[in-house]
């Protein structure tokens, strides 16, 4: 396992996974703001490059480093920290926003893009948040932030693997906790409504609600960070829509259509 190094820089240091669009690419804009150094991680190099131009145009050179690759190179994680402790020195935060959601008709039972979804949104997930986990309980701190979704708080008709995806990834973040809160590491599940993004658009929900931008997101990401709390809905109105949402008896949820 690699450990800190010994360079001193002054900035935190964030690792985020799924940063070329969306919330992901958000929330590195505002870490930077904030004063991070960010590391970006996801598949398109000219996406990310512009992600990288434009935290430079905000706050400055040497602020945004993009490392092209797919999230499910699993052999290349372990390289991709030690260059990051090597380069920079340290890692204070890692962040997995990398997801994907395929549409699929009620009807539909498709495992390729069952496969991917479940891929992308959690085994990649536990592979680079389980890195992190072996990382920052030898260091004693450290943030683990893991995007889930409202989507894994019941098993709805929509989506069966996109929603069990994202089930498996909260309960995988509040296993991680229990785990790690005690050895001093800070571990956050986000939970978004809808986000304006283009999973949101090449999704197209039939109804969609309380939609807020990828911003609003990432504002109430990194305020959580810095408050250390546990699990969030963004915005924070869902965590009571999902509370009674998870209280309807089966037998009647199993006759609502979404
Ligand atoms: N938008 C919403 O309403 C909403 C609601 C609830 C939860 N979420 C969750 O929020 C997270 C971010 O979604 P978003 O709305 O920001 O979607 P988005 O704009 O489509 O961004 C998805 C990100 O995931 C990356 N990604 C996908 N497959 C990858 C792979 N194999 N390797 C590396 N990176 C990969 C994409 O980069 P490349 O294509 O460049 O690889 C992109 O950066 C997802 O986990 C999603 O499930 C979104």
């Amino acid at each position: 396992m690699a450990e800190q190094g010994s360079l001193v820089i002054p900035q935190p240091v964030a690792i985020v996974v799924g940063a070329s669009s969306g919330i992901g690419a958000a929330l590195a804009r505002e870490l930077a703001v904030q004063g991070w150094r960010v590391i970006l991680i996801a598949r398109r190099a000219d996406a990310l490059q512009r992600v990288a131009e434009d935290i430079t145009r905000r706050v400055g050179p040497d602020r945004a480093f993009p490392r092209p690759m797919d999230a499910r190179a699993y052999d290349q994680i372990p390289q991709v920290y030690q260059e990051v402790l090597r380069e920079h020195g340290r890692l204070d935060a890692v962040i997995y926003s990398a997801g994907v959601l395929h549409p699929v008709a009620p009807d539909e039972y498709n495992f390729a893009k069952d496969r991917e979804m479940l891929e992308v949104n959690l085994v990649a997930a536990v592979a680079w948040l389980g890195q992190a986990a072996a990382l920052f309980q030898q260091l004693g701190q450290g943030h683990i932030v893991g995007i889930s979704s409202v989507a894994g708080d019941r098993g709805r008709v929509a989506n069966p693997a996109y929603h069990a995806s994202k089930a498996g990834l909260t309960t995988y973040l509040e296993s991680l906790r229990n785990r790690l809160s005690r050895r001093g590491v800070h571990v956050l599940t986000v939970k978004p409504g809808f986000v304006r993004t283009p999973m949101l658009e090449q999704a197209q929900p039939k109804r969609v609600f309380w939609v807020i931008s990828p911003e609003q997101a990432a504002r109430d990401i990194v305020n959580a960070m810095r408050k250390g709390k546990q699990v969030i809905y963004t915005p924070a109105r869902w965590r009571w829509l999902m509370l009674l949402i998870q209280h309807i008896p089966s037998v009647l949820f199993r006759r609502l259509s979404f």
